[in-house]
């Protein structure tokens, strides 16, 4: 029987510590119901003491999500164990993930505390957490810069306090493949016990080296590896899941390993991540990025409309990615467009459905043909929209390169409707002052990007704007063939998002 390896997805934790990421609780259920689809076997949902927003998030999606086991990240101390206990109540399989540092460098610096010290918290934290659920993560933070002995003798020590996995962090993205597999296996052979517990890893990739380590552990013999989809996570991020997954299977002569993931999910899974959190995918990534199936020289694609395994080694329909085909159109009905929204994956409840035909509708009278891709992103859109305090109900723009650019705006906000105008540096400029005036919402925006959904004149525009107040930042994504209209709509999300604030989690 091939061993099997659990996929333990951190996007919700190390992935929202992504410099400029800050999602709500609302999105932080909707990727996890996501993870679900694509059927990760642990969501790490948050570290519930860092931030009330993170502890509601871990709750909520404890009580929502039943399929994955659900971890929350908690120091070595009782208090960050209680308050993860707490926010995992209601989970059908929680799992407490404690950890300290065990490096020289950390214990010195960070922690000022001895290794005897270390050992004595972590065997507390591993007791503490197993007083309230069985499945108890340990980590030792920096276990890859940390002295062989003492690593043994920590996870030994966490193992017979109660211990059900130990994670092997590269924390600092510092070790190198052939080193983190003599790591593993040196653990592997020295750790009392250690056949009993699952072996996870946890890769960064500051040396680009994270999907490498985390395959190389594996082949040593780990069973769990945590990776984050995108490869989000702290400054270079995590192992990518989906580069992780289908290493492992396009690969499966060197690993031999099975795993849960439906990898039929990956893409839709990716597109969404990067559309709730605003990291764009960079073309050229692996897996995920828009031109990793694209055949560019003409002795490409000569091969491969002659036999596709000449220059490709996975099909693009094994991560879920369809053809862009031109599907549908102004006289396209209900039937055929929630035939469409079930071949791509989707599965709407009949409100939503009639929510998303109506934009498709809406659609379809300003841009001739609808692609998969169109369909994809007002679907998303949609199923990620918070409830909205402020509504965009009219705007007028005039913009010229000889005259001021000048806007006007009505909002509904609540009941009341607001009309104001401004002038500006350019029609954006103009209308995102009208609305700072009409919202009377004080802040400031530090990132606008703007991309073409599908290929054409009449293409949807993408709009996504950051905003900051105070301190924190909040996102906003707008959509429309009028690219004006989209960058209002994106401006007016993140107004929503300052106010619907309650659901703001950032440590
Ligand atoms: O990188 C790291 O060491 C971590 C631990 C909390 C597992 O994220
Ligand atoms: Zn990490």
């Amino acid at each position: 029987m091939p061993r099997k390896i659990d996929i333990f997805d951190t996007t919700l934790r190390d992935g929202e510590q992504t410099p400029g990421i800050s999602l709500n609780v609302a999105e932080k259920l909707e990727i996890a119901r996501q993870l679900e689809r694509l059927s990760v076997d642990v969501i790490e949902a948050g570290f519930p003491i860092a931030s009330k927003g993170d502890f509601n998030a871990v709750k909520a999606i404890a009580e929502n999500v039943k399929g994955p086991v659900i971890a929350a990240l908690a120091r070595a101390n009782f208090k960050d164990i209680d308050c993860a206990a707490e926010a995992l109540k209601a989970a059908a399989r929680p799992r407490i993930h404690t950890f300290i540092a065990s490096s020289p460098i950390h214990m010195k610096y960070k922690l000022k505390m001895t290794e005897e010290q270390v050992l004595e918290a972590a065997v507390a934290a591993v007791k503490r957490a197993k007083s309230y659920v069985e499945d108890v993560e340990f980590s030792a933070e920096d276990a890859s810069r940390s002295d062989i002995e003492f690593l043994c003798k920590l996870y030994a020590a966490a193992i017979e306090a109660g211990a059900t996995v130990i994670n092997v962090p590269d924390t600092v993205g510092y070790t190198m493949p052939k080193e983190f597999s003599n790591l593993i296996k040196t653990l592997m052979e020295k750790i009392p016990k250690i056949e009993n517990v699952k072996v996870s890893v946890h890769c960064h990739d500051d040396l680009g080296m994270a999907v490498a380590n985390s395959l190389e552990a594996v082949a040593a013999g780990a069973t769990q590896i945590e990776c984050a989809v995108n490869g989000l996570g702290e400054r270079a991020g995590n192992a990518a899941l989906e580069e992780v997954v289908m290493a492992l299977d396009t690969r499966k002569d060197i690993y031999g390993v099975t795993h849960n993931i439906n990898t039929k999910q990956i893409y839709r899974t990716s597109k969404m991540i990067s559309t709730i959190t605003g990291v764009a995918i960079q073309p050229n990534k692996a897996i995920v990025g828009a031109n990793a199936f694209a055949h560019e020289s003409g002795i490409h694609q000569h091969g491969v409309l002659a036999e596709k395994s000449t220059y490709e080694i996975m099909s693009p329909q094994s991560i879920g990615l369809t053809t862009n085909r031109l599907v549908l159109g102004k006289h396209s009905g209900r039937h055929a467009f929630a035939e469409r929204l079930k071949e791509l994956g989707y599965e709407l409840s009949q409100d939503e459905l009639n929510k998303a035909f109506e934009r498709f509708k809406d659609l379809a009278d300003r841009k001739k043909d609808i692609t998969d891709m169109d369909i994809e992103a007002i679907v998303e859109d949609q199923v990620i929209k918070l409830p909205q305090h402020i509504e965009l109900d009219y705007f007028q723009v005039s913009t010229g390169n000889k005259s001021i650019a000048t806007a006007t705006v009505r909002v509904k906000i609540n009941e009341d409707t607001i009309e104001e105008a401004s002038t500006g540096d350019g029609p954006i400029d103009a209308i995102y002052k009208a609305l700072d005036r009409a919202c009377n919402v004080n802040c400031k925006l530090v990132d606008y990007s703007i991309r073409s959904v599908s290929g054409g004149k009449d293409a949807l525009g993408e709009v996504t704007v950051k905003v900051e107040k105070e301190g924190r930042t909040f996102l906003g994504r707008g959509l429309s063939t009028d690219i004006i209209e989209a960058s209002a709509i994106a401006y007016v999300s993140a107004l929503n998002k300052i106010l619907y604030n309650g659901g703001y989690c950032k440590a």
